[in-house]
C-alpha cells in the first residue's frame, strides 16, 4: 500500500512514533511563523529557554494583528519583536508588510516542508503543499528552540473535488460547503487532504482560501498536492527553485474520503454566529446590509482584489453600505496600484485599510450597534466584530462585491458574467519591508516598552486539585468568549495582568474578580470548548488567575494543547449527564491527581457541596503528563 501526501511529509520528519492514527509522534519542524498577537509571548518563552538563535531553518515573526495604534502599547510590542526577531536570527516581516499567512505563502512557503504557526490559520500554506500546523506560542517557541513537536497521530480525510467550478461559484464556497457538511467539530482529530481531478483548476490562492479556513472544522491542518499549478505560482513569485512535484502515491490509503462535485456549487454564505451555519445566499434574504469588509487571510489575494475591482469598476457602493477593503499584502496592494485596480475601489466608495487582520480581528470598523456585516473573512463569532449585537456573514469576494453594489445580500450571478481574471506571470516582488536577523547579534538589545511584562509562570501542579467552579459554560465556548480580542483587549497581549480583567468579558465580567477572590479554582464547559483561534492567551491569563483544571464534555484541539502547555489539567467527563450535575460555585475535590494521570486511571472528581463523585478522563500522553506535572512545557522544556 502506497502512502498519501500527509504521511509522505509527516515520515520525512518524523522523530518518533509510527503514523497509527491515536498515537504520538513527534516531527521535526522547518520553519515557524508567529503574529505579533501570539508573538511577544512566544519570544518571552523563548527567550527563558535560554537559547541564543532559533534553530529552524527559517522562522519569521509578523506584525500584522495590532497595528493600530491608539496608545503606546502595540508600537511598544513591534518593537520589542524587531529587536528579538534581530536578535535571535528571525526575519521581521514589519507593521504595513501584510497578514502572516498571505505573506508566507507568497514569500516563504515550501512544498513539503514543516510549518508550525502560533496562529490558527497557519494551514494557509497548506495550499502550496506545505503540512502547516497552528499551535500556540509556546509550541512554536519549543519548535524555534529545535525541539519536535508532538501530536497525536490524526486521521487523514481524502477530499476528493470531482468537475469544475461554475461561474461565481469560489473556492470559498467550496470550503463553506465543506463546514456545512463537518461542522466546526468534524474535523478535529482529522487532516484534511486535498486530491481528485477537480484541484488542477484551482491556484495556489484559492487552494490556500480552502486550506485556510479548514481551521474553522477544527481540523489539524489541510493540505494540497505541489504540483504544476504550484510551480506556476512560485515561478511568479520568483521562486521557482522551491518547487517539487509532490502528492500521494496512486495505491494511497485514506482513513476517510469526503466527495465533493464542485460543478454543483452555489455562491454560500455561513449565516451567524457559525462558520459551519451554511446556506446558499439565494436563500437568505432579502437581508439589508449596513457594511461588507473585503480582506483578511481568508480571501485578500491579488486574484480576489482584482475580481472585486472589476465588479466595482464604475459603479458606486449603495449608499446604506460601508465597504472596507484590506489588501492582504503589500505585494497585492502595490500590484493594484499598479495596474489600476486601486483607482477602481476608491472611485467605487471603498475605504482602503492597511494591510493587516484589522476588523477580522475586531481592530477597528466595527459595525453599527445591530448591524448586518458581509465579510469575506473566516469566522463570525458573536461580538469577535466588536459589536455585540452585530450579524456577521461570511461570504466569498464576488459576493461580498455584489452585495455592496445592491446594499442586500446579492447572489453574484444576478451580475450577468463574472470577469476572468488570471494569475500575472510575474508578482511584485519588494521584501524590503522583511528585515533578516542581524549579522552581530551580541550588539542588538532588546527594546522592552512598558507594555513588554514578565512571563508569569505555572506553579508544578498540585497532588490533589479543590476548587470552585469559577464559571459553567455552554457548547462551542470560543477563544474569543474566554479571552476576547479587539482594539481594546488586544494591545494587552504582552501584559498578562492587566489582560487578566477580561477573561470571560463577555460571558460573565465578573469572573476575574470571583476568580481572584476564591485564589483559582475549575472551570466546567460543554462540547467543543475552547474551538477557534490558537491563542494561548485563553489558558495562560486563566493560569494567571488560578485555574488548576477544565472539566469539559470535549475539548478543541489547540486549546486543550494550550491548557496542558500552561499546566491547567483538561479533562473530560466520562458520563456527559454529569454535567447537569454541577453548578457555578460548588466545591470540587481531585485528589491522588498526580498518581491517576500516571497510571491512566480515571479521575475521581467529588463534588464537596452537594456530596456526590463522578469520574472524568484526562486523555494525555505520558509525554503531557509530564508536562502537567510540572507546571506546563517552559518548566518542562527548561528541566531538560
Ligand atoms: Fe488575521 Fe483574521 Fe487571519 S485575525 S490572521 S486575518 S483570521
Amino acid at each position: 500500500m502506497g502512502y498519501n501526501l500527509t504521511q509522505k511529509i509527516l515520515l520525512n520528519h518524523l522523530v518518533s512514533g509510527t503514523l497509527q492514527p491515536g498515537q504520538e509522534i513527534a516531527i521535526k519542524i522547518d520553519q515557524t511563523l508567529t503574529q505579533d498577537a501570539t508573538g511577544t509571548m512566544a519570544y518571552l518563552q523563548f527567550e527563558a529557554m535560554g537559547i541564543p538563535r532559533v534553530k529552524t531553518e527559517l522562522s519569521v515573526s509578523y506584525v500584522d494583528h495590532n497595528t493600530l495604534q491608539t496608545g503606546f502599547e502595540n508600537a511598544d510590542d513591534h518593537r520589542f519583536l524587531q529587536s528579538t526577531a534581530a536578535k535571535y536570527g528571525a526575519y521581521f516581516s514589519r507593521a504595513g508588510n501584510g497578514i502572516c499567512h498571505q505573506v508566507h505563502l507568497e514569500r516563504f512557503g515550501v512544498p513539503g516542508k514543516t510549518l508550525l504557526g502560533s496562529d490558527s490559520h497557519t494551514p494557509t500554506a497548506g495550499g502550496l503543499g506545505m503540512l502547516a500546523i497552528g499551535v500556540g506560542g509556546l509550541d512554536v517557541a519549543v519548535a524555534m528552540g529545535g525541539g519536535p513537536f508532538h501530536m497525536v497521530m490524526p486521521r487523514v480525510v481524502n477530499v476528493r473535488l470531482h468537475g469544475r467550478l461554475a461561474p461565481w461559484a469560489t473556492a470559498k464556497d467550496v470550503i463553506l460547503e465543506v463546514l456545512r457538511r463537518l461542522t466546526v467539530k468534524g474535523g478535529v482529530g482529522k487532516i484534511l487532504e486535498y486530491g481528485g481531478e477537480g484541484i488542477k483548476y484551482l491556484t495556489v490562492p484559492e487552494r490556500a482560501t480552502i486550506t485556510n479556513m479548514g481551521a474553522e472544522t477544527g481540523a489539524t491542518t489541510s493540505i494540497f498536492p505541489s504540483d504544476e499549478v504550484t510551480r506556476a505560482f512560485l515561478r511568479a513569485q520568483g521562486r521557482e527553485e522551491v518547487w517539487v512535484e509532490l502528492g500521494p502515491d496512486p495505491d494511497a490509503a485514506y482513513d476517510e474520503v469526503l466527495d465533493i462535485d464542485l460543478s454543483s456549487l452555489e455562491p454560500l454564505v455561513a449565516c451567524p454566529h457559525s462558520p459551519d451555519n451554511v446556506k446558499p445566499v439565494r436563500e437568505v434574504g432579502p437581508l439589508a446590509v449596513d457594511q461588507v469588509v473585503i480582506g483578511s487571510c481568508t480571501n485578500s489575494s491579488y486574484l480576489d482584489l482584482m475580481k472585486v475591482a472589476a465588479i466595482l469598476k464604475g459603479k458606486v457602493v449603495h449608499p446604506r453600505v460601508s465597504l472596507v477593503i484590506a489588501p492582504g499584502s503589500r505585494q497585492v496592494y502595490a500590484m493594484l496600484a499598479q495596474n489600476g485596480a486601486l483607482a477602481d475601489l476608491v472611485a467605487a466608495g471603498a475605504r482602503i485599510l492597511e494591510c493587516a487582520c484589522g476588523p477580522c480581528i475586531g481592530m477597528g470598523q466595527a459595525p453599527p450597534s445591530g448591524g448586518v456585516s458581509v465579510r469575506t473573512i473566516n469566522r463570525n463569532f458573536k461580538g469577535r466584530s466588536g459589536t455585540a449585537d452585530a450579524r456577521v456573514y461570511l461570504a466569498s469576494p464576488e459576493t461580498a462585491a455584489a452585495t455592496a453594489l445592491t446594499g442586500r445580500l446579492t447572489d453574484p450571478r444576478e451580475l450577468g458574467d463574472p470577469p476572468e481574471i488570471a494569475l500575472p506571470e510575474r508578482f511584485h516582488v519588494d521584501d524590503r519591508m522583511i528585515l533578516p536577523p542581524a549579522d552581530n547579534p551580541d550588539d542588538v538589545e532588546i527594546v522592552r516598552g512598558p507594555n513588554i511584562k514578565p512571563l508569569p509562570v505555572a506553579e508544578p501542579l498540585p497532588r490533589s486539585i479543590q476548587g470552585r467552579v469559577l464559571i459553567k459554560v455552554g457548547d462551542n465556548i470560543t477563544t474569543d468568549h474566554i479571552m476576547p480580542a479587539g482594539a481594546k483587549v488586544l494591545p494587552l497581549r504582552s501584559n498578562i495582568p492587566a489582560m487578566a480583567e477580561y477573561v470571560f468579558a463577555a460571558v460573565d465580567p465578573s469572573f476575574p474578580r470571583r476568580a481572584r477572590e476564591a485564589g483559582g479554582g475549575i472551570i466546567v464547559g460543554g462540547e467543543n470548548y475552547g474551538q477557534g483561534s490558537s491563542r494561548e492567551h485563553a489558558a495562560l491569563v486563566p493560569m494567571y488567575l488560578g485555574v488548576k483544571a477544565v472539566l469539559a464534555k470535549s475539548f478543541a484541539r489547540i486549546h486543550r494543547d494550550n491548557l496542558i502547555n500552561f499546566g491547567i489539567l483538561p479533562i473530560t467527563f466520562i458520563e456527559p449527564a454529569d454535567y447537569d450535575r454541577l453548578e457555578q460555585d460548588d466545591v470540587l475535590q481531585i485528589d491522588q491527581v498526580h498518581q491517576a494521570l500516571q497510571d491512566g486511571a480515571d479521575l475521581e472528581v467529588k463534588n464537596v457541596t452537594r456530596n456526590f463523585t463522578i469520574k472524568a478522563r484526562a486523555q494525555v500522553t505520558p509525554r503531557q503528563v509530564e508536562i502537567i506535572l510540572a507546571g506546563g512545557l517552559l518548566n518542562y522544556t527548561r528541566r531538560g
